[in-house]
């Protein structure tokens, strides 16, 4: 086949990746535990031979730099590949700290792979959606996932697993700001990596919250799981506030709703909170609870969303 179209969902980590050991192949510094959203989704097409390299986001030609990183991820597919056309749309907002670049690269992953003609294993796939964009890796299993960071220099066993679970959880995503993030998460990663005097801390003890959260998941013990997601978070940015000069993805709108999530759950609501490199807030709660927990947010942001598990990333037939 030469054309090739993908859907991919974006996923949102509980235990979360921050951080590289290697950066060239984005292996991450720690493993890394994720649950994927069915309501927002990547589609992307891949023209395998078209007459030049051309990329179009959302139906306009796409900025260089965004280009330049698919065009040089089709690379990893085939370093002698023809020139390729690209088309890919979010249909939620794009480089905000909503994950937008697991889903992208997974979906560009899975697409251009099957425009060439090539068949990978689920595990093989992962780990080149993982040199796209790390959390991408998390995308293709979807759903509850967990990437293991891994020994080889090769990067081969740093890939994401499905954890084998349905558990009908929610995510209420309060989106406190859809603009794009002023620093990018390798460039942000480096810093607390190189600066934060707390970077030991965080390597020390995220593989014991890793082992938590399995655990927490395999009994279905929602407190167990939120707990261990919100210290992971906190702990994460902690790295971030101590780095030189200090990396505030924060805004007030955000500590109010970091506040509101600890009086949802002062008041017997089950509400926990997660975030990545941006000011929304991803709260974690059960499926009774959600509606409640959306209503408590939304006077506090620009709009909030109730989101489900979703599925692994797949090529349309
Ligand atoms: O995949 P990247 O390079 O955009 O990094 C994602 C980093 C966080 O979203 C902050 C955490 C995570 O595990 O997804």
């Amino acid at each position: 086949m030469k054309v090739a179209t993908a859907v991919a969902h974006p996923n949102i980590a509980l235990v979360k990746y921050w951080g590289k050991r290697y950066i060239q192949l984005n292996l991450p510094a720690v493993s890394s535990v994720s649950l994927g959203i069915a309501e927002w989704s990547t589609t992307t097409t891949v023209r395998w031979g078209a007459p030049q390299d051309e990329v179009w986001f959302g139906g306009v030609p796409a900025i260089p730099d965004f280009a330049g990183r698919v065009l040089r991820h089709l690379d990893r597919i085939d370093a002698a590949r023809p020139p390729c056309r690209v088309e890919t749309t979010n249909d939620f907002p794009t480089g905000a700290g909503l994950a937008s670049s697991s889903s992208g690269f997974a979906a560009l992953t899975l697409a251009g792979l099957a425009a060439a003609g090539r068949d990978l294993t689920q595990r093989e796939t992962s780990a080149l959606a993982r040199r796209g964009s790390g959390s991408a890796c998390r995308s293709i299993p979807g759903g509850w996932a967990v990437w293991r960071r891994g020994n080889e220099a090769d990067g081969s066993d740093s890939v994401a697993e499905p954890i084998e679970a349905s558990w009908d959880v929610r995510l209420v995503i309060a989106v406190v700001d859809p603009a794009p993030k002023a620093v990018g998460s390798t460039q942000g990663m480096a810093r607390s990596q190189a600066t934060s005097p707390l970077w030991r801390a965080w390597l020390r003890t995220s593989e014991d919250d890793v082992a938590a959260a399995m655990a927490a998941i395999e009994a279905r013990d929602l407190e167990a799981l939120g707990l261990v997601c919100e210290q992971s978070t906190h702990k994460m940015f902690a790295t971030m506030f101590t780095a030189v000069p200090p990396l505030i993805y924060w805004q007030p709108a955000t500590v109010a709703v970091l506040r509101e999530v600890l009086a949802l759950r002062a008041a017997g609501i089950s509400a926990w909170a997660t975030m990545d490199a941006g000011p929304q807030v991803k709260v974690l709660c059960a499926a009774s609870d959600a509606a409640r927990v959306a209503e408590a947010l939304a006077p506090l942001v620009s709009r909030t969303m109730i989101a489900s598990p979703g599925g692994p990333a797949r090529v349309l037939p």
